[in-house]
């Protein structure tokens, strides 16, 4: 790529003064740091474990594309971005000098100074979400669930389909306007205006297309039999970061939209929801549901480890097998109160004495823990309690139409689009409102989905 393709952009530190973000903020330069693909071998993920040349192609090739470091960016050809990347940043390289840009028109008469996507990211995202936007700023090791890692270009609440779509300026603005309830993740509608969340859109946007374009190139420099960077041509390099730039752009043509207008919600409505949430009546397809969000809906279902289990990895900070260990013994505990009489016990009962094995509990719990309970990011992940009323991707009717027609992205939470006809998935979105105030909606849940187990009593509804 040559760089007449590219525009150029130079952010300063006294661009960032200028633009009114304090030096308490914005202390020096900052850099990006590798991916950990580079010199670490992860699970599932290829690597450049001992090429070193590649390693360095890599490198280049990033800093070409989108600049050597935050303070220098580059954005590549077609971006999609705002004005071609302008407002990622406060300054401009024109002929060779370095000016500051013009908001006037951006803005549309507002004068208010603007400090640019890069600043704002700093200044408000950064602690949480790390300079290359990998989750991993200072404040993430202290959260649950963890800061979004945008360089994998998986984002969990969409409005499109199918796999793994990107998400929508709308889509994104949303997230940033309401924050994500239940998560640290902020609502950042007082904290900015109409135009800074857009900026800081882009920014968003930039990391997350040099990340996903830096696994890409890593994963195709992975396949190559010998260490040299003849290995990753030039013409490779920009077909990557072509697809990438790409994905973001046909976005808007990928938009999940309800075929069927919202049935009302109603009595009827509500326990017809009911059922499909409980497998009951969905003309054949599997619906699943309960199988993680359990029969009362609180998040308890078989296909993710116990809560209890959960707390003690996440909260505890234990690993997964000493959390089995002193989970079973908590068990033999509890079992061991329950079932010798007051005045016999004495300590701990022999494990045969449990209804399952501790070898038969650990093999069960270790495979939900790896299969079940990660989300794509490999942090650990539950299904959300549907009798709080608290949803991350909001509230609205088509918000939790999209969350079920499409699912949550990366996180376990499958769409049901193929297996529910839409006004069917209305009804399930009526009963997720209710539950919350008629928990009573479930209080037969186990009885019911039994019964309709029995062929007899598979057409009621
Ligand atoms: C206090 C920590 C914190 C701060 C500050 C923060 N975030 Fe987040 N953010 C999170 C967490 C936590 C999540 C993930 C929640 C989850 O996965 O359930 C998240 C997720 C996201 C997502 C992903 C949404 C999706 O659909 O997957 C985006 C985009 C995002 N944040 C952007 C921003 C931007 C931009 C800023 C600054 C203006 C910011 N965040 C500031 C904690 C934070
Ligand atoms: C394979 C497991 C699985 C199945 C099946 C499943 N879910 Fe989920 N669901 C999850 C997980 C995990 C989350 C939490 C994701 C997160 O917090 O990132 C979730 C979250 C949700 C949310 C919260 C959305 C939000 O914005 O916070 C709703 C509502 C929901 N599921 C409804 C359903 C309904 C209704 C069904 C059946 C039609 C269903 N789920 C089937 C795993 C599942």
């Amino acid at each position: 790529m040559t760089s007449r393709f590219r525009l150029v952009l130079i952010v300063g530190l006294l661009s960032l003064t200028l633009a009114g973000c304090g030096d308490a903020f914005n202390a020096g330069p900052i850099e990006y740091r590798d991916s950990e693909l580079f010199t670490t071998k992860v699970k599932g993920s290829a690597d450049l474990v001992g090429k070193p040349n590649l390693q360095a192609t890599v490198r280049k090739a990033l800093a070409d594309l989108f600049g050597p470091t935050p303070q220098n960016i580059k954005v590549p050809e077609g971006s999609g971005l705002i004005e071609g990347g302008r407002l990622l940043a406060n300054r401009e390289e024109v002929d060779g000098r370095i000016k500051p840009l013009s908001y006037q028109s951006a803005l549309k008469g507002s004068n208010v100074p603007v400090a640019g996507g890069y600043a704002l990211y700093r200044k408000y995202c950064l602690h949480c979400h790390g300079v290359q936007g990998a989750g991993d700023g200072p404040t993430a090791e202290f959260l649950y669930p963890i800061p979004r890692d945008y360089r994998r270009g998986v984002f969990k609440f969409t409005s499109t389909a199918p796999s793994n779509p990107k998400p929508t300026r709308a889509d994104l603005r949303k997230t940033l306007v309401h924050g994500l309830h239940g998560t640290s993740m902020p609502a950042f509608e007082a904290l900015m205006d109409p135009a800074g969340i857009e900026q800081v859109i882009d920014y968003v946007i930039f990391l997350s297309m040099r990340g996903e374009t830096e696994r890409n190139l890593i994963a195709e420099a992975a396949l190559a039999s010998k260490d040299d960077p003849a290995e990753l041509s030039a013409d490779t390099i920009k077909e990557i970061v072509a697809n990438v730039v790409n994905n973001w752009k046909s976005v808007e043509g990928i938009v999940v939209n309800p075929k069927a207008r919202r049935v009302e919600s109603s009595k009827e409505s509500i326990l017809r929801g009911r059922n499909i949430f409980l497998g009951i009546n969905t003309t054949g397809n599997k619906v699943a549901c309960t199988d993680c969000h359990g029969a009362q809906g609180i998040g308890n279902g078989t296909s993710f480890v116990e809560k209890k289990l959960f707390d003690k990895v996440v909260f505890g900070r234990k690993t997964i097998e000493k959390a089995i260990e002193v989970r079973y013994h908590e068990l033999e505990d509890e079992h061991a109160s329950a079932s010798i009489p007051a005045g016999e016990g004495h300590g701990h009962s022999g494990l045969g004495m449990l209804p399952e094995k501790f070898d038969d509990y650990k093999s069960r719990e270790l495979t939900n823990w790896e299969k079940g309970s990660m989300d794509d990011w490999g942090n650990p992940l539950r299904p959300a309690n549907l009798n709080l009323g608290v949803y991350k991707g909001g509230r609205r009717p088509i918000d939790l139409y999209w969350r079920i027609a499409k699912g949550i992205n990366g996180a376990k939470m499958p769409a049901h689009a193929n297996l529910l006809p839409d006004d069917q998935i209305w009804d399930v979105v009526n009963f997720i409102l209710a539950l919350p105030y008629e928990p009573d909606l479930l209080k037969d849940a186990d009885a019911l989905k039994k019964n309709a187990a029995k062929p007899a009593s598979v057409t009621q509804r």
